[in-house]
């Protein structure tokens, strides 16, 4: 059998046993390209069980691509705060609004037009236009590539973009006809539910397992091969919890960069003088626990400070209040926050 034939029955195996029972989300009960693409966009650096309840919640709060593109930005990324990754909430906007001038609010559902549209890439032009749109479009990612790999016993670096384009056009050629959508669906589900990574695959539940390579030859732990990891740089920041009747200090981050135009806390890197960073005299200065954040390519190391002031400075000033339900704050200051609203 050619590796052509083995991944088409393969796949027609997999579509079976995804049809006969997967798991229920909220996004699959609905084949209407808008919660399609607000899930996927969601599901990118998320996990599942961390989506669902910010994806009810955004579905209510936004029904429809003319909603999403009205919505002041600042209710935009309350309703994405925690999730992370904060341009995808904007370029989702962006979008809708690219939507709604070109296609009179109707979300489309072609590759085509999908690819054309602000932070749909490859993979979710895919994914919407199989599942809503019933196109023969692939959807590869870091999932789907472990299962292609191990099928064909590949020692793919699966970061490489010439991998990817390789395991698009294999799938493209072979995805059955009638159903695209549930044949992605079934190989992110294989990937998430039996083909899992780090060495633990259940291939004893595998509805594929007769045409796996890998597992013929028992290597299926060690696909794919991993690159070694970066090391990411770390910064030492102080974070600081500046207080003035009541009210706290905030500022918005500059434009372009690391957590562009979101709300912060003043903070500043270690071995700065405190004052001086804030621009206001300071007083009652305590200090507060540690806390880490991971960014892609950087972590931060924090400490807190608390500390009163009678200036207003360059800051903005909310109640504890507003930063609990008006106020979307970058996951990064997760710790500071709380301690900041245990003040209510
Ligand atoms: N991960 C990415 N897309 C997904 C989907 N539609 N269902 C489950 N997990 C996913």
């Amino acid at each position: 059998m050619t590796e052509q034939q083995q991944l088409k029955q393969a796949l027609e195996a997999l579509c079976i046993w995804y049809q006969k029972g997967h798991r229920d989300l909220p996004w699959r009960r609905t084949k209407e390209p808008y919660p399609v693409w607000i899930s996927e966009i969601m599901l990118q650096q998320t996990r599942v069980q961390a989506v669902i309840p910010y994806f009810e919640r955004f579905m209510k709060a936004l029904p429809n691509v003319q909603a999403l593109a009205e919505v002041p930005e600042e209710q935009l990324l309350k309703l994405w705060e925690g999730l992370g990754y904060y341009t995808r909430a904007r370029s989702l906007q962006k979008a809708a609004r690219l939507v709604c001038e070109q296609y009179h609010g109707e979300m489309p559902c072609t590759y085509e037009k999908l690819i054309s549209l602000p932070g749909i890439g490859p993979y979710t032009a895919g994914a919407i236009a199989s599942i809503a749109g019933g196109q023969k479009c692939p959807a590869v990612d870091g999932n789907v590539l472990r299962v292609v790999s191990r099928l064909f016993a590949r020692e793919w670096d699966i970061k490489a973009q010439a991998v990817k384009r390789q395991a698009e056009n294999e799938l493209r050629e072979v995805m059955p006809e009638n159903c695209p959508g549930d044949c992605n669906q079934a190989l992110m589900e294989l990937g998430a539910m039996v083909c899992l990574p780090n060495g633990a695959p259940l291939c004893d539940s595998c509805p594929i397992a007769e045409y796996c390579l890998a597992r013929e030859r028992g290597i299926q732990q060690s696909l794919p091969v991993k690159a070694p990891k970066k090391v990411r740089p770390v910064e030492n920041r102080v974070v600081c919890l500046l207080w003035k009747d009541g009210r706290i200090a905030l500022r918005k981050r500059p434009g372009k960069g690391l957590l562009a135009n979101l709300w912060e806390f003043p903070n500043f890197l270690e071995g700065n003088d405190l004052q001086e960073q804030l621009g206001v005299a300071v007083t009652d200065i305590k200090p507060l626990r540690t806390a880490k954040h991971i960014f892609t390519h950087l972590e931060w190391h924090m400490t807190g400070v608390e500390a009163k002031t009678e200036e207003g400075g360059y800051f903005t000033w909310v109640s504890p209040e507003q930063l609990e339900h008006d106020i979307a704050l970058p996951s990064a200051f997760r710790v500071y926050r709380t301690i900041a609203l245990q003040k209510k």
